[in-house]
C-alpha cells in the first residue's frame, strides 16, 4: 500500500468512527435555532480571498497576456522563444541591454539575410496559448529598425500542427523606437497555440515588450485580466482581496521581495523579477515562472473594486522567507520599508495632488480606493519580527489610525513561534492576527471549536490562509478532494458561530494552472480556456454568499453541533432582506434526521435548501468533469416553525428561511 493509499485509509476509518452509531435506527438530532438572539455581528469582510501568483496564477494565469517573456527579461533572455527559418536566413543577435531603461533593460536585435523568404521567432506562450475561433486578439510590439530595410512582419498564430490558425501583417518599422498595433480575428480554437513573428525584407530591427492579448478581458480592458477567471472570483461575493501573497511578500531574499512600487505605472517600466514558486517546490520546478507585474497594485486595487471586496495589501516588513535566506533588515535601515507602507496608503488614499495619490490618478483612477486594512509581514516569526512589526505599527497608528493593521503569527496554527506571536502581540494593538492552517482533513473535522475558548474581547482573528491537505509535505498527491472541501466546511460552521472573534478567513491558494502547478490543493482550477471551481471553491460560496449580518445560536441540548454525531451547525440571520441561514454539515457516510425548532421567526412556506454532497470523499472535479461536486437546490415546505429533515451522508447544506413579514 503506498503512502496515498494508506492516508486515504486512515481516513476512511476515521469517518467510519464519526459515523453515527444508530445511524440504523434513525435517532433525529433536534436543534434550536434562536433566531430572535442574536450573539455577534458577521463582518462584512468575513469570506474573502487570497491572491498570490503561484500555480501561474497572475502570468500565465488571470493576467491574459498570452506571450511568455515578451520583454527578454527572464534570466534567459529567450527563453519561451525558438527561432524560425521560414525559407530565410537570420540571427538574432546577442542581447542588447540599456542601462538607460533599467526597469526594462534588455531587447534582441533581429538579423535577416536573406531578401526573400522570412525569418522569425516563434513564442509557446504559458504551456500554449488559449485562442478562441472569431474573437478579436490585439498584438503589439516595441520596434525600430537598423540598417537595410525591413519592411514588415507577418504574425500568425499555429494550431497544433502548424497550421495557421489567425494572421495580421505589420509594416511602417522606422529608425526610432515605436508601438506598432495590429488586432485580427483567430479562425479556430485551439488549447495550445503558438505564435510566429516573420520579418521580410532584409536587415535588422530591434524588438521588445512582444504582446498579445484577448480582446474579450474583464470589463475589456486593454491588456487586462481573464474574464471569465475574475467571474469565478466575483461569483463568490468575496468581502476582501488578500494581495499579493502569501510568501511572495517575503521572497526567498530581500532583493526577490515583492516590492509594489515597481509594480506601477506604465506596464513596460516595471521591473520583472523571477517568480520564487520557480524553484521552490522540488519536485514541481518551474523554470519558466517570472513575475511580469503586469498585475501590479493598480490592477490590484482595480479588481477588489469591480468585485465589491475591501484591498487588504500585505507589505514585507524588512524580512525575507525565513524558510528560505531569512534576511532580516538591520533595525537602523528599516526605513524604507515603512515609507513604502505610508506611501502606498497614500497611492490608494491620498489626494491626486500627492506623489503617489497623482500616480494612481495617471493609471485613470483619481478617486482613492478607500483602503482600510493594510498587513505586514507573511508568516515571519520570533522577535525579529515582533521588532519589525512594532515599528510599523507605530508610525502607521500615528499617521493613519483609520487604517486597520494586519500582523502575522508565523506559518502555523499552534506551537512555540504561534505561542510567542500571540504572547507578543497581545502587548501591542494589530486590529488583526494572521493565522495560517494547512492541515490534514481530520485536523479540520476535530477543530470547529477552535475558537470558542478565544479571548472575546481581544485581537480579532484573520484565518489568512487555510486549506485541508489530504496529504502532507510535498507530495503531489493532495488533490481538492470533496472530503476536503467537507471538513473545510465542518470548520468553517466553527468560524462562522465566532464570527465575534473571526473577523476574515480566505482559503489558500486562490488559483492554479492544470499544467503548471507547484501547490495543491487550490480553490479554482483553469487550463488555457477554462476554468472551473473545486469542490472547496462551492463550500466557499456557500457560506459567502449566504453571509447574514448577525450570528444566531444554533443549539442542539443547549449546546452548539461541532461534531457531535458527526454534525456541524451555524446559523446566521440577516437583518437587510430578512433570511435566515442554516449551514449544516454531516461528515459521516449515514444520512442523519435532524429536527428543527425556528424560534423567534416567521419563515414563509417555502425554504430552500443547498446541498454539496458527494458519496466519494476522495472524488474531485476535474477539467474532463468540472461539476463532477456542484451544488443542487430544491425546495423545502415549512409549516410553521418546526420541521424535520434528513441530512444526506458526506453533505455540507445551507438552508435559507425567508421571514414571513
Ligand atoms: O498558499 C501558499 C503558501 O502557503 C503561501 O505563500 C504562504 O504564505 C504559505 O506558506
Amino acid at each position: 500500500m503506498n503512502k496515498y493509499k494508506l492516508s486515504q485509509a486512515v481516513l476512511l476509518i476515521f469517518l467510519f468512527l464519526l459515523a453515527n452509531p444508530f445511524a440504523d435506527g434513525q435517532p433525529s438530532t433536534d436543534v434550536i435555532i434562536q433566531a430572535g438572539k442574536p450573539v455577534a455581528e458577521v463582518q462584512p469582510v468575513m469570506w474573502g480571498v487570497f491572491f498570490e501568483d503561484i500555480n501561474f496564477a497572475a502570468d500565465g494565469g488571470i493576467y491574459a497576456e498570452l506571450v511568455k517573456n515578451r520583454s527578454f527579461e527572464f534570466s534567459l533572455p529567450l527563453m519561451g522563444w525558438r527561432q524560425v527559418r521560414k525559407d530565410g536566413n537570420g540571427r538574432v543577435l546577442p542581447t542588447f541591454y540599456s542601462p538607460a531603461r533599467p526597469s526594462n533593460p534588455r531587447y534582441v536585435t533581429i538579423v535577416v539575410d536573406a531578401e526573400s523568404g522570412s525569418f522569425g521567432l516563434v513564442n509557446e506562450g504559458f504551456r500554449g496559448m488559449g485562442i478562441k475561433k472569431d474573437l478579436r486578439y490585439d498584438f503589439s510590439i516595441m520596434a525600430r529598425t537598423g540598417s537595410g530595410k525591413i519592411s514588415g512582419m507577418k504574425i500568425e498564430l499555429l494550431g497544433q500542427n502548424d497550421e495557421i490558425i489567425g494572421t495580421a501583417q505589420l509594416s511602417g518599422f522606422t529608425g526610432e523606437w515605436m508601438k506598432h498595433s495590429v488586432s485580427f480575428k483567430a479562425l479556430k480554437t485551439e488549447q495550445k497555440a503558438t505564435m510566429r513573428i516573420l520579418f521580410s525584407g532584409r536587415g535588422s530591427v530591434d524588438i521588445d515588450m512582444v504582446s498579445l492579448f484577448p480582446s474579450d478581458t474583464w470589463k475589456g480592458r486593454p491588456g487586462g485580466l481573464r474574464r471569465d477567471i475574475v467571474q469565478l472570483i466575483a461569483d463568490l461575493q468575496p468581502g476582501f482581496l488578500r494581495f499579493p501573497g502569501g510568501c511572495i511578500v517575503e521572497g526567498r531574499d530581500l532583493a526577490n521581495r515583492y516590492q509594489w512600487k515597481k509594480t506601477v505605472g506604465p506596464v513596460d517600466e516595471r521591473t520583472m523579477i523571477m517568480n520564487r514558486w520557480n524553484v521552490e517546490i522540488r519536485n514541481r520546478q518551474a523554470p519558466d515562472y517570472f513575475q511580469t507585474f503586469g498585475l501590479g497594485f493598480f490592477e490590484y486595487f482595480q479588481l477588489a473594486e469591480d468585485i465589491g471586496a475591501e484591498p487588504l495589501p500585505i507589505l514585507n516588513c524588512g524580512m525575507s522567507c525565513q524558510f528560505n535566506a531569512a534576511e532580516v533588515v538591520p533595525m537602523n535601515e528599516l526605513d524604507p520599508y515603512i515609507q513604502d507602507a505610508l506611501d502606498l496608503i497614500e497611492f490608494a488614499n491620498g489626494p491626486v495632488t500627492t506623489k503617489w495619490g497623482g500616480l494612481r490618478a495617471s493609471m485613470g483612477h483619481p478617486s482613492p480606493f478607500n483602503l482600510k486594512y493594510i498587513g505586514i509581514g507573511n508568516e515571519q516569526w520570533e522577535e525579529q519580527y515582533i521588532e519589525r512589526y512594532r515599528v510599523f505599527e507605530k508610525v502607521i497608528r500615528e499617521k493613519h489610525p483609520e487604517i486597520k493593521i494586519v500582523s502575522g503569527s508565523g506559518p502555523s496554527a499552534s506551537g512555540a513561534y504561534f505561542d510567542y506571536a500571540w504572547t507578543e502581540l497581545k502587548k501591542l494593538s494589530p486590529d488583526l492576527i494572521d493565522e495560517h492552517y494547512y492541515m490534514p482533513p481530520e485536523w479540520f473535522l476535530q477543530n470547529a471549536e477552535r475558537y470558542d475558548s478565544y479571548d472575546r474581547k481581544g485581537i480579532k482573528v484573520f484565518a489568512g490562509e487555510y486549506a485541508a491537505h489530504g496529504k502532507e509535505g510535498t507530495a503531489s498527491e493532495s488533490r481538492n478532494t470533496w472530503i476536503s472541501a467537507l471538513s473545510e466546511a465542518a470548520f468553517m460552521t466553527g468560524l462562522e458561530r465566532n464570527a465575534e472573534v473571526v473577523h476574515m478567513a480566505s482559503y489558500a491558494p486562490l488559483l492554479a494552472h492544470v499544467d503548471a502547478w507547484q501547490w495543491r490543493p487550490d480553490l479554482i482550477w483553469f487550463d488555457n480556456l477554462n476554468v472551473m471551481g473545486s469542490p472547496n471553491y462551492y463550500v466557499q460560496k456557500m457560506f459567502s454568499t449566504h453571509r447574514g449580518t448577525h450570528v444566531v445560536p444554533a443549539l442542539s441540548n443547549g449546546k452548539p453541533l461541532t461534531g457531535k454525531d458527526s454534525l456541524y451547525v451555524s446559523s446566521t440571520i440577516d437583518r437587510k432582506n430578512g433570511k435566515l441561514y442554516v449551514k449544516i454539515v454531516n461528515s459521516s457516510r449515514s444520512a442523519k434526521p435532524a429536527r428543527f425548532t425556528l424560534e423567534e421567526f416567521n419563515p414563509a412556506r417555502e425554504a430552500g435548501i443547498e446541498t454539496l454532497r458527494s458519496d466519494d470523499p476522495f472524488s474531485y472535479n476535474s477539467m474532463a468533469n468540472p461539476k463532477l461536486i456542484f451544488p443542487s437546490a430544491r425546495t423545502l415546505i415549512v409549516e410553521g416553525r418546526r420541521f424535520s429533515i434528513t441530512v444526506e451522508p458526506l453533505s455540507a447544506n445551507v438552508l435559507v428561511f425567508q421571514a414571513k413579514n
